[in-house]
């Protein structure tokens, strides 16, 4: 029923406009059709006019007050703003409360339910007996229905969150500068990590942790402190084994040292070395110790632990946490690397600069939907719910090929 007058009803009060105020808005009938004022007219003049089939002259003002009050007792409804009704209430039909309520509540809609027109703060003043202020949702309900109150708050609830999603993406997007992301257009992120390499690959994503979020994927940051954070992560603590194989080439002797030690732990490593050498023969221990090029055994078996896949087990790295307070590997291990013969810049935590162009990225605060997103086919994926390191939001790509390093600066 309300709806069917709806569109006559937005189309008039679009024209005059949701204002406060004695504006003299219109009458609506004992039908429930709204009689729109002319700006600037009176109540009193248009029952005048409408009974009488002529414009009042001067005299007639004592009977053009009469007739509006003959149109009160025949059941019609002055409407003095969207707000501002005036009525005797007892022989006022349902049609024509509906019709002053889809007047109410066309101008709700119209101001997406904002301050004076936020159904529950915003009043309504009814020159009515017996009821003179209430809520917007109140007088809905009251002369509506429940079924009047829950189109109201349903048609709000639609705009509200419509509005929320965009504000959420809009502002998300613009601020971190990741507009692109969803345009197609290049954008510069960051990527935190230990490790040094020229093109970045899908296939060294570490599904134990990675699968309790996105799943495998290339993981990317706005802001390079953030990506430095990663870099330095405990997750990030510990050797790919391959340095073992560098240090045999460099010197094949403290690298076959370093081997024993990560396979066998350091106790039985050095165990069987006193048994392959003779322990009192001084010659056998130096021709030994000429082997390993003046690198000091010990610092070899500080080293061991770190090498990811070791034996023994280093004692810091262990406590489960990407972060906590004494995150990341400590320095005298990279000092130790450099004394040893290899390139600690090779190891140390660095931030890679890098553009990314992908062509279909899901934007989402859902760790539900993040999860799927590749699956589903996108290329790329923005998360900024909750749970992100300093609130940034984290970027997932899922195509190596389209990132391109810019930049390595160590971190
Ligand atoms: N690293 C970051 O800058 C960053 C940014 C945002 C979010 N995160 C979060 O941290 C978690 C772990 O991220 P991660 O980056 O450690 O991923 P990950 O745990 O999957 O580890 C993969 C590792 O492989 C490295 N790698 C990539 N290509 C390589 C190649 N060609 N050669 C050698 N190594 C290569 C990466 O640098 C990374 O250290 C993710 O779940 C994500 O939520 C990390």
């Amino acid at each position: 029923m309300i709806t069917a007058r709806l569109a006559m009803v937005a189309r008039l009060a679009a024209a005059v406009g949701c204002v406060r105020g004695n504006t003299s808005l219109a009458w609506i009938d004992p039908v429930g059709r709204t009689h729109f004022l002319v700006p600037g007219g009176s109540h009193p003049y248009w029952a005048f006019v409408h009974l009488n089939g002529r414009k009042p002259v001067f005299g007639d003002r004592k009977d053009a007050m009469n007739a509006a009050d003959q149109l009160l007792e025949e059941g019609w409804i002055r409407v003095v703003n969207s707000r501002t009704f005036h009525a005797l209430g007892r022989n006022v039909s349902s049609k024509t409360w509906d019709a002053a309520i889809a007047l109410t509540m066309q101008c709700v809609w119209a101001n997406r339910a904002r301050g004076e027109w936020n159904p529950e703060k915003g009043k309504v003043h009814l020159d009515v007996p017996n009821s003179k202020v209430m809520s917007i949702a109140d007088f809905v309900r009251h002369y509506g229905g429940q079924k009047a109150e829950d189109q109201l708050f349903s048609r709000i609830r639609t705009a509200r969150l419509a509005m929320a999603v965009r504000l959420a993406r809009g502002l998300t997007l613009e601020h971190w500068n990741l507009q692109g992301l969803v345009e197609g257009r290049i954008v510069l992120l960051y990527h935190g990590t230990t490790k040094t390499f020229s093109r970045f690959d899908m296939n060294k994503s570490r599904g134990d942790l990675v699968n309790k979020f996105y799943g495998k994927g290339i993981f990317l940051s706005p802001r390079k402190a953030v990506a430095g954070q990663y870099a330095d992560a405990n997750r990030n603590i510990g050797f790919d084994p391959s340095l073992v194989g560098e240090l045999k080439r460099s010197n094949p002797g403290a690298g076959a040292f370093l081997e024993a030690l990560v396979q066998k732990g350091h106790q039985k490593a050095w165990e069987d070395l006193e048994t392959d050498l003779d322990l009192q023969n001084p010659d056998d221990w130096s021709a030994w110790e000429a082997t390993l090029r003046g690198v000091d055994p010990n610092r070899l078996s500080d080293l061991a632990p770190y090498i990811l896949g070791s034996k023994d087990k280093p004692e810091r790295g262990g406590s489960g946490l990407i972060f906590d307070q004494s995150t990341g590997a400590p320095d005298w291990l990279y000092n130790s690397l450099d004394a040893v013969g290899l390139d600690s810049n090779q190891y140390r935590p660095k931030v890679y600069t890098v553009s990314v162009k992908v062509e279909n990225t899901l934007v989402t605060d859902k760790a539900s939907e993040a999860k799927k997103a590749r699956s589903s086919g996108y290329d790329c994926v923005v998360y900024h719910g909750s749970n992100l390191v300093g609130g940034v939001p984290e970027v997932a790509v899922f195509d190596a090929n389209k990132i391109k390093i810019l930049k390595v600066e160590q971190w």
